[in-house]
């Protein structure tokens, strides 16, 4: 089944600025990440899912209904993580979470709990004394503490320290296990690699690619990076390897390679003294370029 079918999706804000003709459909117990740099256009598709923006042209489908005129009955069954949090300066944690509760016509306030303790969030504190991080962790509780069919979280981890993210990671996958659909959106490659099935690619406003994450992952090249001991070695090397880049001064030659030619390089390195050898980090930047 597909519980979101966007469809021609298209917001324009003039100076191509927006989304355009924008199509995704995600089936039910995906997880989805919309991965594109900042203003490429996830924020306000997100807006759309949730109902808060018509759409100029398209439509936009949840469980089966237009997320513009049946919004209400579908954020019941939604988890929404907006990507500015805002919440009310003047509750404690405990009394807004309890106020999206009753709104949501919820009864079982015992994972709102559970998740509180899991967050290590003391829900009595006052809103306005709490710091980013905090507040973005009470905006997770919100958002999970229903156990809604979807979860819709625009950026999540942004405001998130290193233990935090993990947790949070942990969290989206137990519910994805449990059978939430997810989509996600992220400007950063590496923070969604493990969790999602499938990356759809926008940039200005337009959805450049999809694809499964498998094969995004195995489809890149790696680069590395390796210094050896003496300058022989790069004579060989470049017999090898003509094409890689060499820093004669420094012994050092930068490799890119796929996945099934790593067998061959690790032999031709086999043959001299390595002093060391490192991975160079793609950017979000050249993951893009591949694709143009
Ligand atoms: N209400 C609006 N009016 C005019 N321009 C907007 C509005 N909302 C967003 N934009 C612009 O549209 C582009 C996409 O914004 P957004 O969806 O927030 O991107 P992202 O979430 O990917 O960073 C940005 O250039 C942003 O400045
Ligand atoms: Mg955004």
């Amino acid at each position: 089944m597909d519980v979101i079918k966007i469809s021609h999706l298209t917001k324009d804000y003039g100076d191509n600025k927006g989304v355009f003709d924008v199509s995704v459909t995600i089936k039910q117990g995906e997880v989805y990440v919309y991965l594109g740099p900042n203003g490429a256009g996830k924020s306000t598709t997100m807006r759309h899912l949730m109902g808060f923006s018509k759409p100029q042209k398209g439509t936009v489908t949840i469980f089966g209904m237009d997320a513009w005129t049946q919004q209400k009955e579908i954020q019941k069954r939604v988890g929404y993580l907006p990507g500015e949090i805002a919440l009310p300066n003047d509750m404690t944690g405990l009394s807004y979470l309890k106020m999206i509760a009753k709104m949501r016509g919820m009864k079982d306030f015992s994972y709102a709990t559970e998740l509180l303790d899991y967050f290590e969030i003391n829900p009595k504190a006052g809103i306005k004394r709490m710091s980013k991080g905090m507040k973005q962790k009470i905006a997770i509780v919100a958002a999970f503490m229903h156990k809604p069919d979807l979860l819709l979280l625009d950026e999540p981890t942004s405001g998130l320290d290193p233990l935090m993210q993990k947790k949070f990671i942990d969290l989206v996958e137990r519910a994805n296990k449990a059978g939430a659909t997810v989509i996600m959106s992220s400007h950063i490659f590496e923070e969604v690699d493990k969790t999602c099935d499938r990356i759809g690619m926008i940039r200005q406003g337009k959805l450049i690619k999809e694809l499964p994450v498998d094969e995004l992952r195995h489809a890149q090249t790696k680069t590395f990076k390796v210094e050896f001991a003496s300058a022989e070695a790069l004579v060989g090397m470049k017999k090898a390897f003509p094409n890689a880049t060499y820093r004669d001064s420094q012994n050092q030659v930068i490799l890119d390679f796929k996945d099934s030619e790593t067998n061959h390089v690790l032999a031709e390195l086999s043959k001299y003294d390595v002093h060391f050898i490192s991975e160079e980090k793609h950017t979000l930047e050249d993951y893009f370029m591949q694709f143009y």
